[in-house]
């Protein structure tokens, strides 16, 4: 046998692997890198990340841990005070009273998603998730070996899924429905009168867990109220995990802080998982996050205007152009525009449009402008914008935007 033979078998990947691809936005972002570090001047609006910095309070308070020697191991579910701090974030923020072992913390709110579904969910149970959805929670449950059941919503109903289309989705092996409001890519919040509606049917189906991720609750515009499902539906707060995390509130992407509520049971078998995989998230990090948590809060508001001025900047701009068309998102920090409008133009090599990834691609290669296709969301006749970036690099995306849509013809 030949070394490279003996690499090949010894580097086959398990069939689990082979189920999940890398998640587009960590791809996108890599090309953009890779023709910028050609010469080439991208503009890249791919970022799902706040493009300010931590504040400073919590950043010291990082220091001061790491000098006060909290650098060791923590309790694998994150360190009391955290745990508490949580508790009574959801208490004053959300009216839902969780108890120090209905908490969690972990590496992300990414990570606490991959401990709930794949500490629950068995080969072939099925996971409902609403389309245009955050990329990671089919991928993540096609991991645990269960099948994503996707719901694709419609445009004109905001891409908010109803009432009528959650009863159908469901089967003896639905294990989990999967809310995301404010929503990454459309921005689409649930009302609460929305909210009930939809959790009148869950009642229903008590075999039914919700996993509610409310990572963008305070990047909600027009003094919009966020509402999440347990507080509004409390009969449903036994079968509910109501996921948070600092990274969009505080600015906070790479400190890798998520925490969620949820019943001790699952808890315990979520950090039984963790356990065995990073054990506690960083101690600096976590300390920070207390800070974030429980320290001033006017950063948030702060930003929540940054972005909301932001959004209507590139929306405006956005719909000036011929042949797209961009919904007011309510939250989040994206714009996620129909490009239906241009199918069926031709490209410039001669083909002719017919989804949202030939577009972004011409929008890259013609423009050089990073953005990401609707197909990785579930939707394949839209694209997503971050508005995570400067006014000058948004009114600049928008321009090269209506300069591609010249090119066709
Ligand atoms: C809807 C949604 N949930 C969860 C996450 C992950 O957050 P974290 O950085 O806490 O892992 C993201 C990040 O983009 C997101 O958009």
């Amino acid at each position: 046998m030949s070394f490279n033979q003996a690499l090949e078998i010894i580097m086959q990947i398990s069939s689990r692997l082979e189920r999940i691809k890398s998640s587009p936005s960590s791809m996108a972002g890599q090309r953009a890198r890779e023709l910028r570090a050609q010469g080439r001047d991208i503009v890249s609006l791919t970022s799902g990340e706040p493009d300010f910095d931590t504040p400073e309070h919590i950043r010291e308070a990082a220091y001061r841990a790491m000098n006060d020697g909290q650098t060791r191991y923590t309790d694998v579910g994150g360190t009391s005070a955290l745990r508490e701090a949580v508790r009574q974030k959801f208490r004053r923020e959300n009216g839902l009273d969780y108890e120090i072992n209905e908490t969690i913390i972990g590496t992300g709110a990414k990570q606490i998603i991959f401990n709930a579904i794949m500490s629950t969910v068995n080969s072939g149970d099925e996971v409902i998730v609403p389309a245009p959805y955050w990329v990671s929670y089919p991928d993540i449950t096609l991991l645990a070996e269960g099948n994503p059941v996707i719901v694709t919503t419609s445009a004109s109903n905001g891409f908010k899924l109803q009432p009528q289309e959650l009863e159908q989705a469901i089967s003896a092996r639905t294990k989990w429905l999967i809310l995301n409001g404010p929503n990454n890519p459309s921005g689409a919040n649930y009302t609460k009168a929305e909210l009930q509606a939809l959790g009148e049917v869950l009642l229903h189906y008590p075999h039914v867990m919700v996993l509610t991720d409310d990572i963008y609750e305070h990047l909600l515009y027009d003094d919009r109220r966020f509402h999440t499902i347990a507080q509004v539906v409390p009969e449903l707060k036994d079968r509910t995990l109501t996921l948070n995390g600092v990274s969009k509130a505080y600015a906070m992407t790479g400190w890798r802080i998520g925490y969620a509520g949820a019943p001790a049971a699952l808890i315990k078998t979520m950090i039984k998982l963790q356990s065995q995989s990073t054990s506690n998230p960083s101690s600096v990090s976590q300390a920070a996050a207390l800070a974030a948590l429980t320290g001033p809060q006017d950063f948030v508001a702060a930003s929540r205007k940054r972005f909301q001025a932001r959004r209507d900047l590139i929306v405006d701009a956005l719909n000036s152009i011929d042949g797209i068309t961009c919904a007011r998102p309510e939250g989040a920090f994206y714009v996620f525009p129909s490009c239906r409008d241009l199918f069926g133009a031709m490209l410039p090599d001669g083909t002719k449009l017919q989804n949202s990834e030939q577009w972004v691609l011409h929008l890259l290669d013609a423009q050089d402008l990073a953005v990401l296709q609707g197909s990785a969301y579930g939707i394949d006749d839209h694209f997503r914008i971050s508005f995570a970036a400067s006014d000058e690099k948004l009114r600049e995306g928008c321009r090269r935007i209506a300069a591609a849509r010249d090119q066709l013809r």
